[in-house]
Protein backbone atom coordinates (compact mmCIF):
# COMPACT_ATOMS: atom_id res chain seq x y z
CA UNK A 1 0.00 0.00 0.00
CA UNK A 2 1.10 3.26 -0.71
CA UNK A 3 2.03 5.70 1.85
CA UNK A 4 -0.56 8.07 2.90
CA UNK A 5 -0.64 12.09 2.80
CA UNK A 6 -1.50 13.55 6.38
CA UNK A 7 -4.32 16.51 5.68
CA UNK A 8 -5.85 18.76 7.98
CA UNK A 9 -9.28 20.26 7.63
CA UNK A 10 -10.17 23.64 9.33
CA UNK A 11 -13.97 24.13 9.13
CA UNK A 12 -14.99 20.56 9.01
CA UNK A 13 -18.79 21.72 9.88
CA UNK A 14 -19.11 24.00 7.24
CA UNK A 15 -20.84 23.00 3.46
CA UNK A 16 -18.20 22.71 2.40
CA UNK A 17 -15.90 20.97 4.90
CA UNK A 18 -18.46 18.43 5.18
CA UNK A 19 -18.55 17.61 1.10
CA UNK A 20 -14.16 17.76 2.18
CA UNK A 21 -15.15 15.06 4.43
CA UNK A 22 -17.26 13.17 2.23
CA UNK A 23 -14.89 13.04 -0.25
CA UNK A 24 -11.04 12.46 1.27
CA UNK A 25 -13.64 9.54 2.95
CA UNK A 26 -12.88 7.81 -0.64
CA UNK A 27 -9.45 9.32 -0.89
CA UNK A 28 -6.59 6.97 -1.59
CA UNK A 29 -3.90 8.79 -1.06
CA UNK A 30 -4.84 11.83 1.52
CA UNK A 31 -5.60 10.80 5.06
CA UNK A 32 -7.53 13.44 7.07
CA UNK A 33 -5.68 13.77 10.44
CA UNK A 34 -7.21 16.75 12.46
CA UNK A 35 -10.59 18.42 11.24
CA UNK A 36 -11.57 21.50 13.40
CA UNK A 37 -14.37 23.38 14.33
CA UNK A 38 -14.86 25.94 17.57
CA UNK A 39 -18.64 24.86 17.97
CA UNK A 40 -18.07 21.29 17.87
CA UNK A 41 -14.98 20.61 19.51
CA UNK A 42 -14.61 17.36 21.50
CA UNK A 43 -17.26 15.38 19.57
CA UNK A 44 -16.44 12.47 17.32
CA UNK A 45 -16.60 13.41 13.26
CA UNK A 46 -19.16 10.43 12.89
CA UNK A 47 -21.28 12.44 15.65
CA UNK A 48 -21.66 15.11 13.47
CA UNK A 49 -21.75 13.10 10.51
CA UNK A 50 -23.46 9.40 10.44
CA UNK A 51 -22.22 8.80 7.09
CA UNK A 52 -18.66 8.08 8.14
CA UNK A 53 -19.92 5.87 10.69
CA UNK A 54 -17.46 2.05 10.42
CA UNK A 55 -14.95 4.19 8.10
CA UNK A 56 -11.25 5.21 9.15
CA UNK A 57 -12.50 8.87 9.78
CA UNK A 58 -15.51 8.40 11.97
CA UNK A 59 -13.16 8.25 15.20
CA UNK A 60 -11.47 11.20 14.47
CA UNK A 61 -11.95 14.00 17.36
CA UNK A 62 -12.86 17.00 16.21
CA UNK A 63 -10.31 19.62 17.56
CA UNK A 64 -10.38 23.38 18.10
CA UNK A 65 -8.48 25.29 15.41
CA UNK A 66 -4.82 25.02 16.55
CA UNK A 67 -2.36 26.32 13.81
CA UNK A 68 0.67 24.86 15.31
CA UNK A 69 -0.93 21.61 15.82
CA UNK A 70 -1.95 21.48 12.72
CA UNK A 71 1.57 22.67 10.93
CA UNK A 72 3.02 19.98 13.25
CA UNK A 73 0.59 16.98 11.91
CA UNK A 74 0.04 17.87 8.41
CA UNK A 75 1.59 18.17 5.07
CA UNK A 76 -1.68 19.73 3.36
CA UNK A 77 -4.17 22.03 4.95
CA UNK A 78 -7.43 22.97 3.58
CA UNK A 79 -9.00 26.23 5.09
CA UNK A 80 -12.75 26.02 4.38
CA UNK A 81 -13.44 29.12 6.14
CA UNK A 82 -14.94 32.68 6.23
CA UNK A 83 -12.81 35.06 4.27
CA UNK A 84 -11.26 37.03 6.52
CA UNK A 85 -9.87 33.75 8.50
CA UNK A 86 -8.07 31.87 6.01
CA UNK A 87 -5.67 35.32 5.62
CA UNK A 88 -4.80 35.07 9.55
CA UNK A 89 -4.19 30.94 9.04
CA UNK A 90 -2.09 30.79 5.82
CA UNK A 91 0.98 32.30 6.64
CA UNK A 92 1.83 30.55 9.90
CA UNK A 93 1.06 26.97 7.91
CA UNK A 94 2.78 28.43 5.28
CA UNK A 95 5.84 28.99 7.48
CA UNK A 96 5.63 25.30 8.73
CA UNK A 97 6.21 24.24 4.80
CA UNK A 98 2.34 23.16 4.59
CA UNK A 99 0.69 23.31 1.65
CA UNK A 100 -2.52 25.53 1.48
CA UNK A 101 -5.71 25.12 -0.50
CA UNK A 102 -8.19 27.94 0.96
CA UNK A 103 -11.43 27.99 0.13
CA UNK A 104 -12.05 31.02 0.91
CA UNK A 105 -12.10 34.87 -1.13
CA UNK A 106 -8.84 35.70 0.50
CA UNK A 107 -6.04 35.14 -2.14
CA UNK A 108 -8.02 35.05 -5.41
CA UNK A 109 -7.85 38.89 -6.02
CA UNK A 110 -4.40 40.22 -7.16
CA UNK A 111 -5.08 43.49 -6.07
CA UNK A 112 -5.34 44.24 -2.42
CA UNK A 113 -6.91 47.83 -3.24
CA UNK A 114 -9.88 45.71 -4.90
CA UNK A 115 -10.13 42.99 -2.25
CA UNK A 116 -11.30 45.74 -0.06
CA UNK A 117 -13.09 47.51 -1.61
CA UNK A 118 -15.29 44.34 -2.05
CA UNK A 119 -15.15 42.67 0.85
CA UNK A 120 -14.82 45.93 3.32
CA UNK A 121 -12.07 44.17 5.24
CA UNK A 122 -8.76 45.00 5.26
CA UNK A 123 -6.33 42.68 3.88
CA UNK A 124 -3.47 41.92 6.37
CA UNK A 125 -1.12 39.42 4.07
CA UNK A 126 -1.52 41.61 0.68
CA UNK A 127 2.51 40.24 0.39
CA UNK A 128 0.90 36.64 -0.67
CA UNK A 129 -1.40 37.73 -2.52
CA UNK A 130 1.06 37.82 -6.20
CA UNK A 131 2.28 33.92 -5.01
CA UNK A 132 -0.76 32.62 -4.23
CA UNK A 133 -2.45 30.74 -7.58
CA UNK A 134 -5.71 30.74 -8.71
CA UNK A 135 -6.87 27.37 -8.28
CA UNK A 136 -8.25 26.56 -11.70
CA UNK A 137 -7.01 23.31 -13.01
CA UNK A 138 -7.98 23.70 -16.74
CA UNK A 139 -6.47 26.90 -16.94
CA UNK A 140 -3.24 26.88 -14.25
CA UNK A 141 -2.36 23.72 -14.11
CA UNK A 142 1.43 24.02 -14.23
CA UNK A 143 1.53 26.77 -12.01
CA UNK A 144 -0.87 24.87 -9.36
CA UNK A 145 1.54 22.11 -9.66
CA UNK A 146 4.53 24.10 -7.74
CA UNK A 147 2.44 26.14 -5.52
CA UNK A 148 2.66 26.32 -1.73
CA UNK A 149 -0.67 28.62 -1.47
CA UNK A 150 -3.89 27.88 -3.60
CA UNK A 151 -7.00 30.69 -3.98
CA UNK A 152 -9.72 28.20 -4.60
CA UNK A 153 -12.21 30.04 -7.28
CA UNK A 154 -15.41 30.89 -6.08
CA UNK A 155 -18.69 28.62 -7.24
CA UNK A 156 -19.98 31.10 -8.98
CA UNK A 157 -17.12 32.61 -11.26
CA UNK A 158 -16.07 28.42 -11.87
CA UNK A 159 -18.84 28.28 -14.22
CA UNK A 160 -18.77 31.89 -15.50
CA UNK A 161 -15.17 31.97 -16.23
CA UNK A 162 -15.13 28.33 -17.75
CA UNK A 163 -18.30 29.28 -19.75
CA UNK A 164 -16.87 32.36 -20.84
CA UNK A 165 -13.23 31.82 -21.30
CA UNK A 166 -12.90 29.56 -25.02
CA UNK A 167 -15.46 32.43 -26.69
CA UNK A 168 -13.38 35.38 -25.36
CA UNK A 169 -9.70 33.85 -25.94
CA UNK A 170 -10.17 33.30 -29.24
CA UNK A 171 -12.21 36.31 -30.34
CA UNK A 172 -15.46 34.67 -31.05
CA UNK A 173 -17.47 37.70 -29.02
CA UNK A 174 -17.99 41.09 -28.54
CA UNK A 175 -15.76 41.59 -25.02
CA UNK A 176 -18.39 44.64 -23.67
CA UNK A 177 -22.01 43.91 -22.73
CA UNK A 178 -22.26 40.56 -21.33
CA UNK A 179 -24.80 39.46 -19.22
CA UNK A 180 -23.93 36.41 -16.62
CA UNK A 181 -27.49 35.38 -15.51
CA UNK A 182 -26.51 33.22 -12.45
CA UNK A 183 -28.78 31.09 -10.66
CA UNK A 184 -27.66 29.03 -7.14
CA UNK A 185 -28.98 26.36 -4.72
CA UNK A 186 -29.05 27.42 -0.77
CA UNK A 187 -26.31 25.56 0.67
CA UNK A 188 -23.75 28.49 -1.51
CA UNK A 189 -24.66 30.69 1.44
CA UNK A 190 -22.95 28.85 4.25
CA UNK A 191 -24.47 26.51 6.89
CA UNK A 192 -24.46 28.91 9.42
CA UNK A 193 -28.24 29.94 10.56
CA UNK A 194 -29.27 32.73 8.63
CA UNK A 195 -33.01 33.52 8.34
CA UNK A 196 -32.91 34.42 3.86
CA UNK A 197 -31.46 30.93 3.70
CA UNK A 198 -34.22 29.18 6.30
CA UNK A 199 -36.47 26.63 4.25
CA UNK A 200 -39.62 28.43 4.23
CA UNK A 201 -37.91 31.61 2.90
CA UNK A 202 -36.11 29.86 -0.21
CA UNK A 203 -38.28 26.63 -0.53
CA UNK A 204 -41.52 27.15 -3.41
CA UNK A 205 -40.00 30.85 -4.03
CA UNK A 206 -37.42 32.10 -6.64
CA UNK A 207 -35.58 35.65 -6.06
CA UNK A 208 -32.58 37.61 -6.90
CA UNK A 209 -30.06 38.68 -4.39
CA UNK A 210 -27.23 41.32 -4.51
CA UNK A 211 -27.79 42.86 -7.15
CA UNK A 212 -26.01 44.76 -8.89
CA UNK A 213 -22.60 44.10 -6.85
CA UNK A 214 -22.00 40.37 -6.31
CA UNK A 215 -18.67 39.97 -4.76
CA UNK A 216 -17.72 37.31 -6.84
CA UNK A 217 -17.64 39.74 -10.00
CA UNK A 218 -14.04 41.13 -9.77
CA UNK A 219 -13.36 37.98 -9.99
CA UNK A 220 -14.72 36.88 -12.97
CA UNK A 221 -13.74 40.33 -14.27
CA UNK A 222 -10.02 39.61 -13.03
CA UNK A 223 -9.88 36.21 -15.00
CA UNK A 224 -12.08 36.94 -18.07
CA UNK A 225 -9.99 40.28 -18.54
CA UNK A 226 -6.78 37.76 -18.92
CA UNK A 227 -8.90 35.78 -21.13
CA UNK A 228 -9.67 38.74 -23.22
CA UNK A 229 -6.45 40.28 -23.04
CA UNK A 230 -8.39 43.48 -22.09
CA UNK A 231 -9.95 44.95 -19.20
CA UNK A 232 -13.52 43.91 -18.88
CA UNK A 233 -16.84 44.53 -17.22
CA UNK A 234 -19.78 42.34 -17.20
CA UNK A 235 -23.12 42.44 -15.84
CA UNK A 236 -23.37 39.60 -13.16
CA UNK A 237 -26.84 38.90 -11.68
CA UNK A 238 -27.37 36.16 -9.01
CA UNK A 239 -30.49 34.30 -7.75
CA UNK A 240 -31.36 31.84 -5.02
CA UNK A 241 -32.94 28.51 -6.50
CA UNK A 242 -34.83 26.37 -4.20
CA UNK A 243 -32.62 23.52 -4.41
CA UNK A 244 -29.74 22.36 -2.18
CA UNK A 245 -26.61 22.10 -4.70
CA UNK A 246 -26.26 23.01 -8.08
CA UNK A 247 -25.42 26.43 -10.07
CA UNK A 248 -26.82 26.97 -14.10
CA UNK A 249 -25.26 30.15 -15.50
CA UNK A 250 -26.83 31.28 -18.44
CA UNK A 251 -24.68 33.93 -20.50
CA UNK A 252 -25.60 36.25 -23.03
CA UNK A 253 -22.73 37.49 -25.35
CA UNK A 254 -22.43 39.01 -28.58
CA UNK A 255 -21.11 37.06 -31.70
CA UNK A 256 -18.35 38.99 -33.58
CA UNK A 257 -19.60 39.10 -37.50
CA UNK A 258 -18.96 36.06 -39.43
CA UNK A 259 -18.31 33.44 -36.40
CA UNK A 260 -20.24 30.52 -37.45
CA UNK A 261 -21.33 27.37 -35.13
CA UNK A 262 -18.44 25.66 -36.31
CA UNK A 263 -15.78 27.54 -35.32
CA UNK A 264 -17.31 28.12 -31.75
CA UNK A 265 -17.54 24.49 -31.45
CA UNK A 266 -14.06 24.27 -32.83
CA UNK A 267 -12.86 26.68 -30.01
CA UNK A 268 -14.45 24.74 -27.01
CA UNK A 269 -13.38 21.21 -28.85
CA UNK A 270 -9.56 23.02 -28.05
CA UNK A 271 -10.05 23.89 -24.83
CA UNK A 272 -11.66 21.14 -23.34
CA UNK A 273 -11.12 18.29 -25.78
CA UNK A 274 -9.08 17.03 -23.46
CA UNK A 275 -10.65 17.92 -20.05
CA UNK A 276 -11.50 15.26 -18.13
CA UNK A 277 -14.35 17.20 -15.63
CA UNK A 278 -15.44 19.67 -18.64
CA UNK A 279 -18.24 18.06 -20.87
CA UNK A 280 -19.16 20.50 -23.92
CA UNK A 281 -22.79 19.36 -24.67
CA UNK A 282 -23.79 18.75 -28.48
CA UNK A 283 -25.80 20.55 -30.21
CA UNK A 284 -29.35 20.62 -29.01
CA UNK A 285 -28.63 19.83 -25.35
CA UNK A 286 -28.65 21.83 -22.33
CA UNK A 287 -26.74 21.38 -19.14
CA UNK A 288 -28.81 20.72 -16.02
CA UNK A 289 -27.83 20.79 -12.41
CA UNK A 290 -28.99 17.31 -11.65
CA UNK A 291 -26.45 16.23 -14.02
CA UNK A 292 -23.64 17.41 -12.07
CA UNK A 293 -24.75 16.99 -8.42
CA UNK A 294 -22.01 15.94 -5.91
CA UNK A 295 -19.85 15.55 -9.19
CA UNK A 296 -16.42 17.49 -10.82
CA UNK A 297 -18.15 18.37 -14.01
CA UNK A 298 -19.13 21.35 -15.30
CA UNK A 299 -21.60 21.15 -18.22
CA UNK A 300 -21.17 23.63 -21.28
CA UNK A 301 -24.42 24.55 -23.82
CA UNK A 302 -23.69 26.53 -26.44
CA UNK A 303 -26.86 28.25 -28.42
CA UNK A 304 -25.85 30.27 -31.66
CA UNK A 305 -28.70 32.57 -31.95
CA UNK A 306 -28.56 33.57 -35.81
CA UNK A 307 -32.12 35.96 -34.69
CA UNK A 308 -30.17 38.38 -31.89
CA UNK A 309 -26.47 37.68 -33.08
CA UNK A 310 -25.93 36.65 -29.79
CA UNK A 311 -23.82 33.07 -28.76
CA UNK A 312 -25.49 31.97 -25.25
CA UNK A 313 -23.62 30.59 -23.22
CA UNK A 314 -24.80 27.84 -20.34
CA UNK A 315 -23.07 26.64 -17.84
CA UNK A 316 -23.49 23.72 -15.07
CA UNK A 317 -21.56 22.59 -12.35
CA UNK A 318 -22.20 21.58 -8.50
CA UNK A 319 -21.30 24.63 -6.28
CA UNK A 320 -19.78 22.13 -3.25
CA UNK A 321 -18.27 19.90 -5.37
CA UNK A 322 -16.60 21.56 -8.85
CA UNK A 323 -17.55 24.98 -7.33
CA UNK A 324 -15.56 24.03 -3.83
CA UNK A 325 -14.50 21.28 -2.29
CA UNK A 326 -13.98 18.85 -5.35
CA UNK A 327 -11.46 21.58 -7.07
CA UNK A 328 -9.96 22.37 -3.81
CA UNK A 329 -9.03 18.27 -3.82
CA UNK A 330 -7.83 18.56 -7.40
CA UNK A 331 -6.10 21.22 -6.41
CA UNK A 332 -4.00 19.29 -3.78
CA UNK A 333 -3.30 16.27 -6.05
CA UNK A 334 -1.64 18.76 -8.52
CA UNK A 335 0.58 19.87 -5.48
CA UNK A 336 1.05 16.66 -3.93
CA UNK A 337 2.19 14.90 -7.36
CA UNK A 338 -1.04 12.41 -7.08
CA UNK A 339 -2.93 11.26 -9.05
CA UNK A 340 -5.03 14.50 -10.80
CA UNK A 341 -8.38 12.54 -9.99
CA UNK A 342 -7.50 10.70 -6.99
CA UNK A 343 -10.57 10.62 -5.10
CA UNK A 344 -12.45 12.35 -7.36
CA UNK A 345 -14.28 9.56 -9.84
CA UNK A 346 -17.67 10.42 -8.42
CA UNK A 347 -20.96 9.64 -10.57
CA UNK A 348 -23.68 12.67 -10.27
CA UNK A 349 -25.66 12.04 -6.91
CA UNK A 350 -29.00 10.90 -7.97
CA UNK A 351 -32.14 11.73 -7.70
N1 LIG B 1 -20.85 27.09 0.17
C1 LIG B 1 -20.36 27.13 -1.06
O1 LIG B 1 -21.02 26.70 -2.04
C2 LIG B 1 -18.97 27.68 -1.29
C3 LIG B 1 -18.41 27.53 -2.56
C4 LIG B 1 -17.13 28.03 -2.81
C5 LIG B 1 -16.44 28.65 -1.79
N2 LIG B 1 -17.00 28.81 -0.56
C6 LIG B 1 -16.22 29.47 0.49
O2 LIG B 1 -15.69 28.45 1.34
C7 LIG B 1 -15.62 28.95 2.68
C8 LIG B 1 -16.46 28.03 3.58
O3 LIG B 1 -17.80 28.07 3.12
P1 LIG B 1 -18.97 27.24 3.77
O4 LIG B 1 -20.16 27.45 2.92
O5 LIG B 1 -18.50 25.86 4.06
O6 LIG B 1 -19.15 28.04 5.16
P2 LIG B 1 -19.97 27.62 6.45
O7 LIG B 1 -20.94 26.56 6.10
O8 LIG B 1 -20.46 28.88 7.06
O9 LIG B 1 -18.83 26.99 7.42
C9 LIG B 1 -17.77 27.74 7.92
C10 LIG B 1 -16.84 26.83 8.72
O10 LIG B 1 -15.74 27.60 9.19
C11 LIG B 1 -15.64 27.50 10.62
N3 LIG B 1 -15.27 28.82 11.12
C12 LIG B 1 -16.04 29.95 11.06
N4 LIG B 1 -15.35 30.99 11.58
C13 LIG B 1 -14.14 30.50 11.96
C14 LIG B 1 -12.99 31.10 12.56
N5 LIG B 1 -12.96 32.40 12.89
N6 LIG B 1 -11.92 30.31 12.81
C15 LIG B 1 -11.92 28.99 12.49
N7 LIG B 1 -12.99 28.36 11.92
C16 LIG B 1 -14.08 29.13 11.64
C17 LIG B 1 -17.02 27.04 11.10
O11 LIG B 1 -16.93 26.25 12.28
P3 LIG B 1 -16.85 26.87 13.75
O12 LIG B 1 -17.54 28.20 13.71
O13 LIG B 1 -17.51 25.86 14.63
O14 LIG B 1 -15.37 26.99 14.03
C18 LIG B 1 -17.49 26.18 9.93
O15 LIG B 1 -17.00 24.86 10.08
C19 LIG B 1 -16.16 30.39 2.66
O16 LIG B 1 -15.08 31.28 2.57
C20 LIG B 1 -17.01 30.41 1.38
O17 LIG B 1 -17.10 31.71 0.81
C21 LIG B 1 -18.26 28.31 -0.29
Amino acid sequence: MSATIPAGLVGVTGYTGMELARILAGHPSLELVCATSRAEAGKRLDDIYPFLQGTNMGDIKITAPDVAELARQCKVVFLAVPHKTAMEIADALLAAGVKVVDLSADFRLRSKAVYEEWYDVEHTRADLLQEAVYGLPEFYRDQIKTARLIANPGCYPTSAILGLTPALADGLVEPENIVIDAKSGTSGAGRKANVGTAFCEVADSFRAYSLPRHRHAPEIEQELSMAAGQPMTVSFSTHLLPIDRGILSTMYTMLKPGVDEAAIRASYDKFYGHEPWVRVLPAGRLPETRWVRGTMFCDIGLVPDPRTGRLIILSAIDNLCRGASGQAVANANLMLGLEPDAGLKLAPMMP
